[in-house]
């Protein structure tokens, strides 16, 4: 929610900060704005456009936008609608400051109506206008530094906040800080950047920060860099180096960075099993379960945190852990755990599941479970974002980074990683037969085969998918492992082509859904011959006795189905619990399809943000 860029060094900052609005889109594109201090006058310029980054292109094209200093935003709007006057960054009256924002200044009611008091205006409905604000009134009145106003106004906030401000009689220096909304320092040779995440980053140097909550970022043209908190303790930067393939941030080809990512499967999965399968294929190590397996042995019960799509790998999960490794697993929305007073103590592990590993509720219900005592697991793609560091062990799942705003690639690496740790502990319990284990390692090797066959149907669904773009309404079913597939083929279709659809267990059918079935309503149906082949054949009859569109998702050489169903997507066969590996990927395509051929913007769906750092 939000992209945030920075630089200053010796290089023109403008172009570097319009590349690195654009590696962060996937974070907001309700609209943008860039400040400058300008090289030949040492002008603030701030300009902002409603929409994506380029129409701020459009926007600054007889401007000036020298300088060598520089902040620039991209929004996904919650205090105030898009418009340009919302549209970060934001100057404080004297327009000697500017400052962009991503999080919410949750106290900003009571702040703007003091600073209106002392008589502050306003031009925005935002919450970054009124800390930009309160900066330049600390300041102004206490004749104070920019780093030490920074200080004394962020100890008056309440709320999330990764902040970038630049002073016009300052072309030397930016001020930075976060909690709990992500930020990164780029160090380059006399040069720095900031940033959201490493992405717009990564091209100019491998080495950077992570800041921690409460901490200040004092980026000084041509100094070392310098890291203090809120109190002004000195703070030494934990310098890490980044590895990310640039070829990773671009399309590469592909009309769409999801249809790329959907592509990208069967290499991501091999990635995530590299250095954990062994060459063999008949043995399946994740360290982190070896390192903590005392701990995760003895556990009461594990809960799954997650959101969204990750929440529906978790339920996946919670079908893997169960039948392997003999414990029980509840699944929460991390959204409603960390709000519910929930029983968690020092017995249970809590398996924290997020794509960007910023996700402000999973972040949350991360911290109130580690407050009680539980041992957090954490399961995540974004390297060293903000989960991962909060959790006491994990293990990442290595698909690279994922753009696309409908995440495709990240959950069948979390379903991967999911099937190992319960594969790893499950022999070390010793709740699985050898046989058994072994056909499961064994058949986890062929996935990324069996999926490359899938990926082979992308045709034959792009034609399939022109028949449905009149539908309104669409209803996902499967049972078993198949349910959670079901649940995510749903939420992929309505987000980005804004037809509504639902995923039920099959059976769940006739308990009222199956009031909505008539000829106009397009059933897609996950129905493999593993789990209850026969009983999801009889709700297949039911929906066709009522006349409804049947899209079946078969095994290969199906026949019985093939005779009722209106269209069979034939699959591969693999085993029972390695299933959504397969059966998700038509229904990634599906979707895709459908959305192009509605003419919607796939990549980037309207009111959606890919990482939700927000309540
Ligand atoms: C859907 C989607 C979202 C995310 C959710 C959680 O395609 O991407 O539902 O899954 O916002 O995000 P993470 O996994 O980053 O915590």
């Amino acid at each position: 929610m939000c992209g945030i860029v920075g630089y200053i060094g010796s290089r023109e900052a403008y172009p570097i900060l319009v590349k690195g609005l654009k590696r962060l889109e996937y974070r907001g594109y309700d609209s943008a704005g860039v400040a400058l201090i300008s090289n030949a006058d040492q002008q603030l310029n701030v300009y902002k456009a409603k929409g994506k980054v380029s129409e701020l292109e459009s926007f600054v094209e007889s401007k000036d936008i020298s300088g060598k200093i520089g902040i620039a935003h991209t929004r996904w709007a919650t205090h105030g609608e898009p418009c340009s006057a919302n549209a970060h960054p934001h100057y404080s009256s004297s327009e000697t400051l500017a400052l962009i924002h991503n999080g919410i200044i949750e106290n900003y009611a009571v702040l703007k109506e003091n600073l209106q008091a002392k008589g502050y205006e306003f031009k925005s409905s935002t919450d970054t206008e009124v800390l930009v604000q309160l900066i330049e009134y600390i300041k102004v009145t206490n004749n104070l530094d920019l780093l030490t106003a920074v200080q004394l106004a962020l100890q008056e906030v309440i709320g999330a906040y990764a902040i970038a401000v630049v002073e016009k009689d300052h072309p030397e220096q930016i001020i930075a800080a976060r909690k709990s909304s992500p930020l990164v320092v780029g160090i380059g040779e006399d040069e720095y950047f900031l940033a959201s995440d490493a992405t717009p980053i990564v091209e100019y140097t491998d080495k950077v920060v992570y800041l921690n909550d409460e901490e200040i970022a004092v980026i000084n043209r041509g100094e070392e860099l310098k890291i203090v908190d809120l109190h002004n303790v000195e703070i030494t930067p934990d310098v890490k180096t980044v590895v990310m393939n640039i070829g990773q941030l671009e399309k590469g080809g592909y009309p769409h960075f999801m249809l790329k990512e959907i592509f990208e499967q069967p290499d991501c999965i091999l990635d995530c099993m590299r250095g954990r399968v062994n060459v063999e294929g008949t043995n399946v190590v994740l360290s982190a379960v070896i390192d903590h397996k005392e701990r995760l042995i003895k556990a009461k019960r594990f809960v799954i945190v997650a959101c969204g799509t990750s929440w529906h790998a978790a339920l996946i999960g919670k079908h893997l852990i169960e039948s392997f490794c003999r414990i029980p697993v509840e699944v929460e929305y991390a959204s409603e755990f960390r709000y519910r007073d929930p029983v968690i103590d020092e017995q249970d592990v809590v398996l924290a599941i997020s794509q960007s590993g910023e996700t402000a509720d999973t972040l949350a219900a991360v911290e109130l479970a580690k407050s009680r005592g539980a041992f957090i697991y954490g399961i995540c793609n974004a390297i060293g974002s903000s989960i991962p560091r909060a959790t006491n062990t994990g293990s990442y799942i290595h698909v690279g980074p994922e753009i696309g705003v409908a995440s495709t690639k990240a959950f069948t690496g979390q379903v991967t990683v999911l099937t190992m740790l319960a594969l790893t502990l499950a022999k070390e319990k010793n709740t699985i037969s050898e046989k058994e284990y072994l056909e499961i390692v064994q058949e986890l090797n062929h996935i990324p085969e069996k999926m490359k066959q899938v990926l082979e149907l992308n045709k034959q669904i792009a034609e399939l998918s022109k028949i449905f773009t009149y539908a309104h309404n669409f209803i996902y079913l499967g049972r078993g492992y198949s349910y959670p597939v079901a649940l995510e083929g749903a939420l992929k279709l309505k987000e980005i082509s804004y037809i509504h659809a639902e995923g039920y267990p099959a059976a769940e059918m006739k308990h009222g859904p199956i009031a909505l079935i008539d000829a106009e309503m397009p059933v897609v149906v996950i129905a493999t011959h593993n789990g209850l082949y026969e009983k999801v054949l009889s709700n297949i009859q039911e929906i066709k006795a009522r006349k409804g569109k049947v899209i079946a998702i078969v095994s290969e050489g199906d026949t019985i189905i093939k005779n009722i169903a209106d269209i069979c997507i034939e699959l591969p066969t693999t085993l029972e619990c390695l299933d959504p590996l397969i059966t998700t990927v038509p229904l990634q395509m599906l979707a895709y399809h459908i959305a192009v051929c509605k003419g919607m913007d796939v990549d980037q769906p309207r009111n959606l943000a890919k990482s939700v750092t927000v309540e």
